[in-house]
């Protein structure tokens, strides 16, 4: 019992050389304390994750202060860091809005020595950050243009076909892998001219949405529908490349405002499996949706805190990828699957990530 006892103790000091002062008992206010800090609340996804984070955590047995930093707002987030650093939490999991936004706070995490992961977005130009979990964000790239590729049919069939492209935020450092895993695919096809933006709109700037915006997808698609004379009666749009969800709905408002039907929809692919877009998907409009399960992320960061509290290499399986500009990032990324209308039962409903109410 003794020996238990001080087997206890032993791994408590080990985590207080890492994190710091903690005590030995683990209730209540003695509990270690975890900042999650999210990007937002407007979007589906970002809310699953921290809910997912919360209850995981607080399951292991840590006190949780998880924040969202309203719609986007970077003042918030850096405002509700700073008061998780000086509210004492000994670890800190960040989805940051802006990934170099965050460079003066996490001075501070660091001086306080305090371990800072990466969740799904990487921060950038910091040295304070210690470890990154996503999932493959060059694979949810390669699998959206692989998707196009394979229904248009591309390496055999003779074309031209039209496609447009539309990314994420300039400033969160996904797009660079989405759009680039996407483009590794299709480029070649747009370059021997099989595949035609008939906008004059390819390169990762002009696809760009700020904030991953629904309405300004909606918006920058309106236009090009209205200057390339897309139409079901009018220039034939065989593809829309969409690196998300919230993109990807804006699209297909903007296809539906022009007439399209599920009958003659473009191939438009997406990512997240937001409910919206698994309507969609159910009613024939959005073809596709990369499946990133934010349950198996969480439990992969619960993973890693847990490491980092007992003093312990967190998991890792990528170590050459992600430079945040200071330095390699040592990752865990997850991997994501792709979602047709045929997959949702065994995908999304058998797995238990939506009862069936939530897609009807
Ligand atoms: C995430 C995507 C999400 C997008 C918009 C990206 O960083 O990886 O899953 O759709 O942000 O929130």
């Amino acid at each position: 019992m003794k020996g238990m006892k001080f087997l206890k103790c032993f791994g408590m000091a080990l985590l207080v050389a890492a994190l710091g002062t903690v005590s030995c008992a683990k209730k209540g206010d003695d509990k270690i304390k975890i900042g999650v800090s999210m990007p937002t609340q407007s979007l589906q996804r970002w809310n699953q994750d921290g809910s997912n984070m919360k209850a995981q955590l607080e399951t292991a047995g840590y006190q949780v202060n998880l924040q969202f930093a309203g719609d986007n707002d970077i003042p918030t987030q850096v405002n509700q860091i700073e008061n998780m650093i000086t509210g004492g939490v000994k670890i800190l999991v960040i989805a940051a809005i802006d990934g170099s936004a965050l460079t003066e706070v996490l001075k501070q995490a660091k001086e306080k020595s305090i371990p800072v992961i990466a969740y799904d977005r990487l921060l950038m130009n910091s040295d304070a950050v210690s470890y990154y979990a996503s999932f493959d964000n060059f694979k949810v790239g390669v699998l959206q243009g692989s998707y196009i590729e394979s229904k248009l049919n591309l390496k055999t069939a003779e074309g031209p076909f039209n496609i447009e492209l539309v990314t994420g935020a300039p400033d969160d450092n996904n797009v660079n892998f989405f759009f680039g895993g996407a483009m590794s695919v299709l480029k070649p096809y747009i370059d021997s001219g099989k595949l035609k933006a008939l906008s004059g709109q390819t390169s990762q700037a002009q696809a760009a949405t700020p904030n991953w915006s629904t309405e300004e997808a909606q918006k920058r698609f309106e236009n090009i529908i209205t200057s390339v004379k897309y139409g079901p009666n009018g220039v034939k749009l065989d593809a829309v490349l969409c690196s998300n969800d919230s993109t990807a709905n804006g699209v297909t408002n903007a296809l539906v405002n022009a007439g399209y039907t599920k009958d003659n929809f473009p191939i438009l692919t997406g990512q997240d499996c937001d409910r919206p877009s698994v309507k969609n998907m159910n009613a024939g409009t959005q073809a596709m949706s990369v499946f990133k399960d934010t349950r198996t992320l969480a439990s992969k960061v619960v993973e890693m805190v847990n490491a980092l509290a007992k003093g312990e290499e967190p998991p890792v399986n990528d170590t050459s990828t992600y430079n945040n500009g200071a330095g390699v990032i040592p990752s865990f990324l997850c991997d994501p699957i792709v979602v047709e209308p045929k997959d949702i039962q065994a995908a999304l409903i058998d797995s238990g990530y939506y009862k069936l109410a939530d897609i009807q």
